[in-house]
């Protein structure tokens, strides 16, 4: 116990004299660097990062506010190509585990004597603590215009939103090295102090009209480490989180497993021990875009929504504002970069949801206050079009309600 103590004060004392590089990521070679969320985000921590060549023996050094110092050994998992994603990347990602809830760490990415420079992240609230997230539909194209600066927006105006939802389509091309670049700089800072979870949309897998060269999603799938809750034919684009007071299942609306999806949303509704459950999929049940009609989401997962009782689903893909209920669940469409569809009550009509609000031509954030009694979502304007609809200006607040328990 002694020589224990004894190593983690010296490695304190290491931790601590060694030299902060300034420069960071691009100097360090390590880029990319992105934080999301295990299944388990008070006490565990995914880091991962790239590189442009492989190396071995790398690792996440972690510092408790005690000082205490854990290693945590990164492993390489599937990395991007130049067909699929634009640019051959060498992908690492470490579990950071046996951390305290709603605790601050010091962590830095050590490979040999190349060292990343030190960040913090901060472990998710115990289930009856309350928390801020924000979220954000679409980002899609031109990552760093509206994007990017919709995101600093948000962070800006909510420094403690300590986790971050995107709806899906991140990018427009996934084969384009650009679009990954533009979307990096765009989850930048941000992604390296608090984690991103995606749901994955149909552009990350091809699902979209013309040719496209990334329908394995490689590029999503390497940038975003997705959750594992060991269910029976889990895949790591959809998965569940536990935050604080809420539940978030996150699924692929677009994936050809629908069917499994729909027991694991079920499982997932029917054991939630925390006081909220939110669903994010790119694509909801209702399309807030007029021309569309989401049938297929309807036909699999509105019935779990609905009979074990979802509280929120956030989505996207349609490109516009949306605030629907049915059946005690609040559905919310948005999208966060500049490209709109105009929008319709048509598809809430004719399935028996009722539209509350809506918005065309307007992107926003979502602050999502979260405690154990209410849940209350605010979205504010933070690009408006020529036409835009309504009239709020950015900066203001588009939609705004409460949940209660
Ligand atoms: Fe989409």
């Amino acid at each position: 116990m002694r020589s224990r103590v004894a190593m983690t004060v010296t490695m304190v004392l290491a931790a601590l004299l060694l030299p902060v590089p300034s420069g960071v990521a691009a100097s360090s070679g390590f880029t990319r660097i992105l934080l999301t969320s295990t299944a388990t985000p008070a006490t565990s921590q995914y880091v991962s990062w790239s590189r442009s060549r492989a190396a071995s023996g790398q690792r996440v050094v972690t510092v408790a506010p005690d000082g205490t110092v854990r290693t945590s050994p990164a492993v390489r998992k599937t990395g991007t190509t130049k067909r699929t994603a634009g640019s051959t990347q060498y992908r690492y990602v470490a579990r950071v585990s046996g951390l305290t809830p709603s605790t601050r760490y010091r962590y830095r990415i050590v490979s040999g004597s190349t060292v990343s420079s030190w960040r913090t992240f901060r472990t998710a609230p115990r289930a009856g603590e309350p928390f801020t997230l924000l979220s954000f539909g679409d980002t899609q194209v031109d990552n760093a215009g509206v994007p990017e600066s919709t995101i600093d927006r948000a962070v800006k105006r909510y420094p403690s939103g300590e986790l971050m939802l995107q709806a899906g389509d991140v990018v427009n091309k996934p084969w384009v090295g650009r679009e990954w670049a533009d979307l990096h700089r765009a989850l930048t800072p941000s992604g390296q102090s608090r984690s991103w979870i995606s749901s994955i949309g149909n552009h990350e897998q091809c699902k979209v009209p013309g040719p496209c060269r990334s329908g394995s999603a490689r590029g999503f799938r390497s940038y975003f480490q997705g959750a594992s809750n060991g269910f029976d034919g889990q895949r790591r684009t959809w998965f569940r989180v536990d935050h604080g007071p809420a539940r978030i299942i996150v699924l692929d609306s677009f994936g050809s497993d629908l069917k499994r999806q729909r027991a694991f949303l079920i499982d997932s509704l029917r054991t939630n021990r925390r006081a909220w459950s939110i669903v994010l999929m790119h694509r909801g049940p209702f399309a807030a875009r007029g021309d569309r009609d989401n049938a297929e989401i309807r036909r699999w997962f509105l019935g779990p929504l609905e009979k074990y009782g979802a509280d929120l689903v956030l989505s996207g893909h349609d490109h516009s504002y949306a605030r629907a209920t049915k059946a005690g669940v609040t559905y919310v469409t948005s999208v966060s970069g500049p490209k709109y569809y105009d929008t319709s009550a048509k598809d809430f009509r004719e399935n028996g949801a009722r539209r509350v609000k809506w918005a065309e031509r307007t992107s926003t954030f979502q602050a999502l206050r979260i405690t154990p009694t209410t849940l209350r979502l605010r979205a504010v304007v933070s690009h408006r079009a020529k036409g835009a609809k309504p009239a709020t200006a950015v900066g203001r607040t588009l939609d705004l309600f409460t949940l209660r328990r």
